[in-house]
């Protein structure tokens, strides 16, 4: 019995796990109810008791011995495998797990026509997106069965045929002039609908800038002087303006406003139409008989007024061929401005 003892101890000392599974088997083999260690303390009793003592104490010895590795193998593994399984493994690189967020190029391009326009002193008003009639048409010399309706297709509020989705901006200049004194210079941004079949260039909403300027001595030249700067700090110090001659119902004269292509730079191609110029605004001195509606004394003030879509500008300056980009929400498109 004690040779057994001796060889099993042996054996203890020696043994080395290399696996989880490895200590199991060894576990089952020594100290299992059927293992060897068991086996010898069932033999115990058949020792003669002159040896009890010393065959006890070695067979205790082994027991320990044989539970103590087992113990510490079966630890070491389990540490181990829970480290890869259910630790943060602190060397790994970290990444952020919210997506960062990032402005909508119609609002970057929004906030930087403000940016342009307040650093000549103009202010920033804001407007009603439902509109009345007098708004939106006839204070603007627009009235009624005035075929000048007919170049914005309206949205009448069913319940009042009176309301419009505003066709345009330029509804917000009345609300100013009738509400402000001279001198005025305000930017109104917003939203305007109009009844249109949706497509790359057109969608039933889009957005405007409408500028106002009224002062005693307000001249053309001023316009311009105003609309070039405005082009310089918007497309590059190189960009070149002209005006061509236009009709719009609230401004006399009226002109359209091209820029030099910013893509060819003048020399021509597929988004100026071989031109070497692109149309971005509508503009003109206020008529006089606008300033009366609103109630301006028209013999002393004068003033010009503008009007530009924030598509059309944004869509130049950033090369987007298709509308509707713009209101789909299709994230693999707006997160190209993250870092615009
Ligand atoms: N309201 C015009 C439109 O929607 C744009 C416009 C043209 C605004 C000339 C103006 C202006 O203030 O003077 O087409």
């Amino acid at each position: 019995m004690l040779e057994k003892i001796n060889k099993l101890l042996a054996e203890v000392d020696a043994f080395k796990a290399s696996s989880l599974e490895h200590t199991e088997e060894y576990r089952i083999k020594w100290l299992s109810k059927k293992g060897e260690i068991s086996a010898l303390f069932d033999d115990f009793k058949n020792v003669s008791s002159d040896l009890k003592k010393e065959v006890g104490q070695k067979l205790n010895l082994l027991k320990n011995k044989a539970q103590d590795k087992i113990n510490t193998f079966k630890e070491s593994f389990e540490d181990h495998k829970g480290s890869t399984e259910n630790k943060t493994d602190l060397s790994l690189p970290g990444y952020p797990s919210l997506q960062t967020g990032s402005r909508h190029p119609l609002s970057l391009v929004k906030n930087q026509i403000i940016d342009i326009f307040s650093r000549i002193g103009f202010t920033v008003s804001d407007g009603n997106e439902i509109e009345d009639d007098w708004h939106n048409f006839t204070a603007l010399n627009t009235p009624e069965n005035h075929p000048a309706r007919d170049m914005q297709d309206t949205f009448y509020v069913k319940l009042d045929p009176e309301m419009v989705l505003r066709t345009q901006t330029s509804s917000v200049q009345v609300h100013i002039m009738e509400h402000q004194k001279p001198p005025i210079r305000t930017i109104s941004p917003g939203r305007v609908y109009r009844n249109e079949a949706i497509s790359a260039r057109a969608h039933c909403q889009f957005h405007q800038v409408e500028g106002l300027y009224i002062d005693e001595k307000v001249s053309f030249a001023d316009l311009k002087q105003t609309l070039l700067y405005f082009s310089k700090e918007m497309f590059g110090a190189d960009t070149k303006i002209r005006l061509r001659p236009s009709y719009f119902p609230f401004t006399e004269p009226s002109a359209e406003m091209d820029i030099s292509c910013t893509i060819c730079k003048g020399k021509g191609c597929n988004v100026c139409k071989y031109t070497g110029w692109v149309e971005i605004l509508g503009c003109g001195m206020v008529d006089p008989q606008v300033l009366i509606n609103c109630g301006i004394d028209e013999q002393k003030y004068k003033g010009f007024a503008f009007g530009m879509g924030i598509e059309r500008i944004t869509m130049l300056k950033y090369q987007i061929k298709d509308l509707r980009l713009f209101f789909e929400n299709d994230v693999r498109f707006l997160k190209q401005f993250t870092s615009a």
